[in-house]
């Protein structure tokens, strides 16, 4: 397994292009079973899970042509006709999971596998399940796949959920779009990709109004036609890269990179005291004079600060001066990356959902174990401000979700290199 060498040390000057959003393009990509006209996406990243949801989309029957080196995704269903989503597939990515609404629209019945529990959490799928059957559909658990079918068609319905969830969000709504009459979400997820999946669906015929608001009403039509969508900015890969000149010290712009999609990440970096602002290009970020100060942090679902960001922010917070308090309030198990960042040095105590992190001066590199995406690149990010070189292994976490990520940094100057074995 390959893993990353970082030595620490070097300012950061330059720009950084952000990609498409992973999580969008992961729900967007489903969509295409909606519709026998082609999708395609445009601004896509080249990622593995994004390789991963094609290698499924093909085993469901969907044509899917990589064109611009990836960067553009063209779909046809018009001959998917397999409505079964495989284990050995779904167990590599909990987002297979958002094959089920549209299959169950597409087929009128699926046999998706459930997907296992994850480093982060255990993730169960109760909100999706019910959901869809709030719209006549009957799902049962059978030898580790959820057998759905809806023999009448789905019908529209009112469903609230007990949590805004964002994928059981995307499944009802792309189930929606082409169920018989109404459907009200209630307590819906409100994340930007949600927005850009509603976007998308409208762009393929959908009738869809309110997904800002957290209450989504979905009038179904009869069928949804082609279209061409640009997938949104990746809004955790923004956040990522702009706390590198702040850990690094320097100065970055993000390109593409806007603030209405991180607002609450940069209203704790102003009060860190970080200087950020809008560019025509994207965003500067640039680390004030002195020691970063401490800020309590508290993960919550959009427009809250987001967990996809938690451990990139504890690794800034290790070096702060004073003590934070970071609460995660979304998955049961996301400090993973604790422990690893106390072997470089960092002073963390962690207790149930919250860790308490007391700024040292400086981190010292050790070689590290990534468990999980985000905690990978908190690791890289850390090892930007040890003293001396930190080995992260467990790699092909980051290959998931951050597109040429040893080039992305050392474009800036960072000291960054990939270590086959
Ligand atoms: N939950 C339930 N029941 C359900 C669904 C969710 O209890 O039926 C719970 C989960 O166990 C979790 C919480 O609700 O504790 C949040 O889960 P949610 O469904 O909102 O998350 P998700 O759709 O599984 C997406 C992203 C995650 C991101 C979360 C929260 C994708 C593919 N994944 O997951 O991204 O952390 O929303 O914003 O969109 C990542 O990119 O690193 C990542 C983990």
């Amino acid at each position: 397994m390959d893993s990353i060498l970082v030595k620490g040390g070097a300012e950061l000057h330059g720009e950084i292009p952000i990609a498409g959003a992973k999580n969008a393009c992961l729900t967007l990509m489903p969509a295409t079973l909606l519709a026998d006209e082609p999708l395609t996406l445009t601004n896509v990243p080249r990622l593995s899970d994004i390789a991963t949801m094609t290698q499924l989309l093909q085993s469901l029957g969907v044509e899917v042509t990589s064109l611009q080196d990836g960067r553009v995704v063209a779909m046809s269903s018009q001959s998917a006709d397999n409505p079964v989503a495989d284990y050995n597939i779904v167990r590599k990515m909990r987002a297979s999971n958002l094959v089920l609404g549209p299959l169950l629209a597409r087929h009128g019945h699926a046999v998706v596998s459930m997907p296992g529990g994850c480093a982060i959490g255990a993730r169960p799928m109760d909100l999706h399940i019910h959901g869809l059957e709030a719209m006549g559909a009957k799902i049962e658990l059978k030898d580790g796949y959820l057998h759905a079918e809806v023999p009448g068609g789905l019908k529209g319905a009112q469903i609230e959920l007990r949590f805004a969830s964002v994928g059981a969000t995307e499944n009802i709504l792309m189930a929606a779009t082409l169920a018989k009459g109404t459907t009200v979400i209630k307590n819906a997820a409100r994340e930007p990709e949600i927005i850009d999946l509603a976007t998308c669906l409208r762009a393929m015929g959908a009738q869809i109004e309110g997904e800002a608001s957290g209450t989504i009403t979905i009038q179904g039509v009869d069928q949804l036609h082609g279209a061409t969508h640009p997938v949104i900015a990746d809004r955790i890969e923004l956040g990522t890269y702009m706390l590198a000149p702040v850990i690094a010290g320097g100065e970055v712009e993000l390109i593409g990179g806007r603030i209405e999609l991180v607002n609450a990440f940069c209203e704790k970096l102003d009060q860190a005291g970080v200087s950020i602002t809008e560019t025509k290009k994207g965003i500067k970020v640039a680390r004030k004079n002195g020691r970063i100060k401490a800020v309590d942090i508290k993960t919550e679902v959009f427009p809250g600060f987001p967990t996809d960001l938690q451990a990139q922010m504890m690794a800034l917070l290790c070096t702060a001066d004073g003590t934070s308090v970071l609460e995660e309030t979304i998955f049961e198990n996301r400090f993973m990356h604790a422990p690893e960042l106390m072997r470089m040095g960092a002073q963390i105590s962690v207790q149930g959902g919250t860790a308490t992190v007391t700024g040292v001066e400086r981190l010292k590199g050790a070689p590290v174990m990534a468990t999980d995406l985000r905690a990978s690149v908190s690791l890289i990010l850390a090892g930007l401000a040890a003293e001396g070189e930190t080995v992260v292994s467990r790699v092909y976490h980051l290959d998931r979700g951050y597109e040429h990520v040893v080039r992305k940094f050392n474009g800036i100057g960072a000291n960054i290199e990939r270590i086959k074995n």
